[in-house]
């Protein structure tokens, strides 16, 4: 199945070859992403940024892999600029927009609101994150980050064990990546989280119709201890529902510095995280000490987001054959290492 024209709302439209056709397209796309060659395939394309909530790297990397293919970038942020605090509505807004653009990103607070733009636009939408729902994009990079942490391709990982860390019910990442790696056979997922914080049911039913290990815990030591990737998360408080408060205290339980990885992990534990790390308690989920920590994969995926999006926006327009087409190399200044950095693999 093409891609072309599509929606990108939920990873759960994909299975594993469209995985693989975008993974190679991905590594076809890093020459582009290091700076190394330029492509201008999407020359005179434009792409509609509409992020209604916080953001830096999802923003800055769609724009960021849009440009690199040659396009252009036009972007709203928050609704107080927007027509929708004059009380349009999301299909009158969706609508207008998509007879500017050629492609829209929409990230917004609640879940579902993403699709409710696709249905009344003409033109591809991609789900920049819908509150609690999903981040298709964000699981994407970060499979792709954890195949080229391990050597290892889409469908390659059946048996590995996986623990998803912090907040497992309102962090969206987490719910595209574990129905991203549930596409693999006999997985184990250990997912660590206080009571109110833990996965939400539909997704450990999904995980074990599939024939998965789930198993919760409140104990970071027993989830983590002998697993290939560990996964952490931030407590999502602008997401909380009123009443909730998660301590500094709970969160400290499930922070993993230098001497938790050593103790509980193997030596070759993947660390990942969709980052931002919450450095407002003065430490984070993943702690600062483990920052030039070889397993410590998370400048790794945001890299890798740039060639990722790259790819997705190729497939959605069309243009995945066309790509060296207009290639040619980059001739201005560039530091030795930039972007999509494996000098710091496991297994490099
Ligand atoms: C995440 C998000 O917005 O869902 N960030 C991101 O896009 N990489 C995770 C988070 O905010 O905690």
């Amino acid at each position: 199945m093409t891609l072309a024209g599509s929606h990108i709302l939920t990873v759960e439209q994909f299975d594993l070859p469209q995985i693989e056709t975008l993974f190679s397209l991905t590594d076809r796309m890093v020459p582009y992403a290091r700076r190394e060659r330029i492509t201008r395939v999407l020359e005179g394309a434009v792409l509609g940024n509409l992020f209604f909530e916080p953001s830096t790297r999802s923003r800055l990397s769609f724009g960021a892999a849009f440009n690199r293919l040659g396009g252009h970038v036009r972007e709203t942020t928050g609704f107080a600029f927007s027509s929708m605090a004059k009380g349009e509505s999301v299909y009158d807004t969706s609508r207008v927009v998509a007879g500017y653009m050629d492609v829209l990103v929409i990230r917004h607070p609640e879940e579902g609101a993403v699709a409710e733009f696709a249905a009344a636009t003409h033109v591809p939408v991609i789900n920049g994150g819908d509150g609690p729902g999903e981040h298709p994009t964000q699981a994407m990079l970060d499979l792709y980050t954890l195949c080229r942490e391990r050597r290892l391709r889409p469908g390659g990982m059946s048996g590995m064990s996986v623990a998803f860390v912090g907040d497992l019910r309102y962090g969206r990442t987490v719910h595209s990546l574990a129905k991203l790696l549930a596409l693999e056979s006999g997985l184990t997922f250990n997912c660590a989280a206080p009571p109110e914080l833990q996965l939400p049911d539909h997704l450990v039913a999904h995980l074990r119709e599939r024939g998965h290990r789930v198993e919760l815990t409140g104990e970071l030591a027993d989830a983590i201890h002998d697993v290939d990737l560990v996964y952490a998360t931030r407590v999502q408080q602008e997401r909380l529902p009123s009443g909730t408060t998660v301590s500094g205290e709970q969160q400290e339980r499930f922070r993993i510095d230098a001497s938790v990885y050593e103790k509980y992990c193997r030596p070759r534990t993947v660390l990942m995280h969709p980052l931002p790390r919450d450095s407002r308690l003065g430490t984070s989920e993943l702690s600062n000490d483990l920052n030039r920590h070889p397993a410590l994969a998370i400048f790794r995926q945001t890299d890798n987001g740039i060639p990722v999006r790259m790819a997705l926006f190729a497939l959605v327009l069309d243009v995945a054959d066309q790509v060296e087409e207009t290639s040619r190399e980059a001739r201005w200044y560039r530091p030795a290492r930039v972007g999509v950095d494996d000098t710091q693999n496991l297994l490099a």
